[in-house]
């Protein structure tokens, strides 16, 4: 059974007032098949290279990870954003499922608690770190890259080269020539695949195969969806029909979209969700160079844990949301709620019934709360938690991220608002070249306590 996508609450109706009509959707058809023709002419030109990831060839890393089977039970990745976040989606949603017993650990942070935490808790021999970077130079990546490697070379002497593994690009960059260098064994971000685009690539299957996940199984549930995904219909096609209803709905001052899985293995895929829509889609000009400041602030939350911290928000809050739920079908672990009070009528109803049965039902309790408060909402609904439907619901959103940029006529695959981040950090760090760029930023922070702006 494949993933289902129910959009009834993002539809007008008398409880969803403010909802998308049957005649903006025709209105907007126009653009829709504009919007898939880019999609067309993109993937001719090489540009969408994740369209293609679902014939991915796996036989290299199988015999990675048979091969390292024996000697290493845990991998440690060392990246950030789109090298980091798949990783931790698909570990977090087939762990207990899957009884997976090979540990995995994401350092994408520069956080020296986060990188101690990890540190004491795995066995350093039976150890591999995993450096993922496209561009090969990113500062978190490398920094905790050069702590490992200190670390190892004192541990292991010359042997600590058998714990490390590089995935980064083909040809370019720093650490694609360490690999040359220290003769590392290696993998390969394709150019052609966009950083958040890139968990089905060896980014995020080297990890997914390590731990004990059927990357095959992911890639052929990315491929049922791609077929799903190129139909031209908007309407029948899941990924399109629900960016344009969520473009129809930024048109409107809905700004938020809050993704929220009614079950904690799929909390990180909220997660890996916020980066997508919010890198992709959070653009001040458009392709044609016109400033639009464009966007919708990815927000991630827990059923039912949620419901006791944001939910009155969502539903009596100011209407600027359109709320995602994530909901599983059919639940490998469950607990049956024993019925220990009978008589009394506090407890009694949840007696005889099923954990999962509960968060169910108050997915779908949430679900009506919201509509009847006129807020829109949709639905995936995984019918089961396993590798074919996470492989669905990662191809869909990346074609409903790159479909929803071409909505809205921008460049979905770039982020520049990163960059002023990164050249202030090379600035204060020293770095051979921001010399200038120190300068002013030392001028500015002598400002602030000049001005008493500090108290
Ligand atoms: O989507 C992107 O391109 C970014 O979020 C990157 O994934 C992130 O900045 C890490 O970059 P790199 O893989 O080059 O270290």
């Amino acid at each position: 059974m494949a993933l289902k996508f129910d959009f009834t609450h993002l539809l007008y109706s008398e409880t969803i007032p403010n909802g998308i009509k049957p005649d903006e959707i025709e209105k907007n058809r126009a653009r829709a098949e504009d919007a898939h023709h880019k999609i067309i002419n993109d993937r001719k030109n090489d540009i969408l290279g994740f369209y293609e990831l679902p014939d991915f060839d796996t036989k290299k890393i199988h015999a990675f990870a048979n091969d390292v089977r024996e000697d290493f039970d845990c991998m440690v990745v060392l990246g950030i954003g789109g090298s980091a976040l798949g990783n931790r989606a698909l570990y977090t949603a087939l762990k207990t499922e899957k009884n997976l017993d090979r540990k995995l650990y994401i350092a994408d942070n520069v956080d020296p608690y986060m990188m101690k935490e990890i540190l004491d808790q795995v066995e350093l021999p039976r150890t591999l770190f995993n450096v993922i970077t496209k561009s090969g130079t990113t500062a978190e990546t490398m920094s905790t890259y050069l702590i490992v490697l200190n670390m190892l070379r004192d541990v292991f002497g010359p042997d600590y080269k058998k714990h490390v593994v590089v995935t980064t690009d083909a040809e370019k960059g720093f650490l694609r020539q360490l690999i040359v260098k220290e003769g590392y064994r290696d993998f390969v971000v394709p150019g052609n695949v966009g950083g958040r685009f890139s968990v089905l690539t060896d980014v995020g299957l080297v990890s997914s195969a390590f731990v004990g996940i059927d990357i095959d199984k992911l890639l052929e549930g990315a491929k049922a969806m791609r077929t799903r995904c190129e139909n031209e219909d908007v309407m029948k096609n899941p990924a399109y029909l629900n960016a344009l209803l969520h473009v129809l709905y930024m048109e409107k001052g809905m700004n938020i979209s809050v993704m929220m899985p009614y079950s904690n293995p799929l909390y990180d895929m909220a997660d890996w969700y916020r980066q997508l829509w919010a890198e992709s889609l959070g653009k001040r000009y458009d392709v044609d160079g016109n400033e639009i400041f464009v966007g919708q602030t990815p927000v991630k939350a827990l059923g039912t844990t949620d419901q006791h911290s944001q939910v009155q928000l969502y539903v009596e809050g100011p209407c600027d949301k359109v709320t995602t739920f994530l909901g599983l079908e059919k639940f490998t672990w469950d607990y049956e709620i024993p019925a220990i009070y009978p008589e009394r009528d506090e407890v009694n109803y949840l007696g005889g019934q099923s954990l999962s049965t509960l968060l169910n039902v108050e997915r779908q309790a949430t679900e009506i709360a919201l509509t009847d408060a006129g807020r829109p909402n949709c639905t995936i609904l995984f019918p089961t938690l396993d590798e074919h439907h996470l492989g669905e619901f990662i191809f869909m959103y990346e074609v409903q991220t790159v479909f929803a940029g071409k909505l809205l006529n921008i460049d979905p695959l770039d982020q520049p608002g990163v960059e002023a981040g990164k050249i202030a950090t090379y600035a204060m760090m020293g770095k051979k070249g921001f010399d200038e760029r120190r300068k002013e930023i030392e001028r500015f922070m002598k400002s602030k306590i000049e001005k008493g702006r500090i108290l």
